[in-house]
């Protein structure tokens, strides 16, 4: 029998020849292939495998042909498939990547590394694209046309969107250790800089703590380091060594303090106070921000201690499991702070349409990170510079269909709550 994927189109199985590249051995029937099987272009299940006819099973054969011979446009899909199989058994490089309960990276680790997942059985992670979807744009286009002004600044840097890779970092632990850490850096670096944005690095407990800052230095400063809120004195070193890499701003993880990764290294991570975040604050001549931040006592907290920015976030869903999405505190926490610190959010945006409902709901720039991360390990930043360029592309598109010219139109009127 023959079959193909229903959803991508571009996935063809034969059961007497099976497919090297997903283990089927000749003579595999449909109802024999595993479960967990993934198709390796769009990574749905064996359930979207429908019969197919002759004429249809050989067209979509040579397109899969074209795409195992490397033939391929290198477009999203295909860096895709890479990522797939990079990161096999940690995430299937979905075409929705939600944390959602039909995915491999949901459920408990039960003590093994959470890989692309949240933490315990990954509902903040899955919360933060719930309460996200939950927002719905509003179409307005009866109105003069104009093309959409989407610049913006943010610490001293004008970048071309409202868009910035989140800090990411744990290859070794995360991501099957698929590629050198410092060159997971590199690609999110140079692919951010090449879309007219920038990217934050993250800080992991199994390469030197200074790494990322160090990738930074190398790129001329464009790119910003974050690091976990280790002792306070270790901390103030890597703070001046950010300043010396003339990175254009320097923050901190706050929720980084329930890593288990750095626990499990015996390398200490801890709660911050606000006199610790003041201290930091003074201690370079750069912006300082705070990430993590899930609550008003914790952002007036931020805002007090003198920070440029609150970072709303929930690492995505990494350090806590049952709580609250980012798309369900953005609003209040905005509506003290708009205007009078840069509020920056993440947590499941993945288009350009998410983008815009993340500006709607408060934030001045929104940040991504799964998706980069695996379109870095796939492809440095020539994947990293593609996925960002179809953001933007998706969100021009959006400002039009919500009748917004420039940013200051993207408002809490362009959004309702479903
Ligand atoms: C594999 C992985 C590693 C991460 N490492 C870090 C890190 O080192 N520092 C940090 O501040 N956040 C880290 N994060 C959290 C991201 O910065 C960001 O908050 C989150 O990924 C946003 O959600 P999204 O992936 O759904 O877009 C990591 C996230 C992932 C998925």
């Amino acid at each position: 029998m023959r079959f193909i994927c229903s959803y991508c189109h571009a996935y063809a199985y034969e059961e007497s020849k099976g497919d090297p590249t997903t283990s089927l051995l000749p003579g595999t029937t449909l109802a024999q292939i595993p479960d967990d099987w993934r198709c390796p272009i769009c990574g749905k299940g064996k359930e979207y495998l429908i019969g197919a006819d002759d004429q249809t099973f050989s067209q979509t054969e040579s397109i899969y042909e074209t795409r195992r011979k490397g033939q391929a446009p290198k477009d999203i899909d295909y860096y895709r498939s890479i990522a797939r199989e990079m990161l096999k058994g940690v995430c299937g490089a979905y075409s929705v990547c939600d944390g959602g309960p039909d995915k491999i990276c949901y459920g408990q680790k039960f003590g093994k590394p959470i890989g692309f997942g949240g933490a315990g059985q990954g509902t903040t992670f899955h919360r933060n694209w719930t309460s996200l979807q939950s927002y719905r744009l509003l179409t307005r286009i009866v109105k003069p046309h104009h093309e959409p002004e989407m610049s913006r600044s943010l610490f001293g840097q004008r970048l071309a969107m409202p868009v910035a890779v989140a800090s990411m970092s744990g290859v070794k632990n995360s991501m099957n250790a698929a590629i050198p850490e410092e060159d997971f850096y590199r690609g999110v670096l140079k692919g951010a800089r090449s879309a007219g944005t920038i990217a934050m690095v993250g800080n992991t407990a199994d390469v030197p703590d200074d790494l990322g800052v160090r990738c930074v230095a190398e790129a001329g400063g464009q790119g910003v380091p974050v690091f976990k809120p280790q002792v306070q004195e270790r901390l103030l070193q890597l703070f001046r060594e950010a300043e010396a890499a003339k990175a254009p701003a320097v923050g901190v993880d706050l929720d980084g303090c329930g890593s288990v990764a750095w626990s499990r290294a015996k390398k200490p991570v801890c709660r911050k106070t606000e006199k610790e975040l003041k201290e930091l604050v003074g201690s370079v001549g750069i912006p300082v921000f705070f990430k993590g931040v899930m609550s008003m006592e914790d952002a007036a907290a931020v805002a007090d201690a003198g920070a440029s920015a609150i970072y709303v976030s929930n690492h995505g869903g990494r350090v806590l499991d049952s709580g609250l999405g980012v798309a369900d505190v953005l609003p209040s926490i905005s509506k003290e702070f708009h205007g009078k610190v840069v509020i920056l959010a993440d947590g499941c945006v993945r288009t350009g349409y998410d983008v815009l409902k993340v500006l709607a709901l408060g934030a001045d720039v929104a940040l991504i990170g799964r998706p980069l991360a695996r379109m870095s390990l796939a492809g440095g930043g020539d994947a990293v510079k593609l996925y960002l360029d179809y953001v933007k592309s998706d969100l021009r598109m959006a400002m039009i269909m919500t009748g917004c010219n420039d940013l200051k139109d993207a408002g809490p009127g362009i959004i309702t709550k479903v």
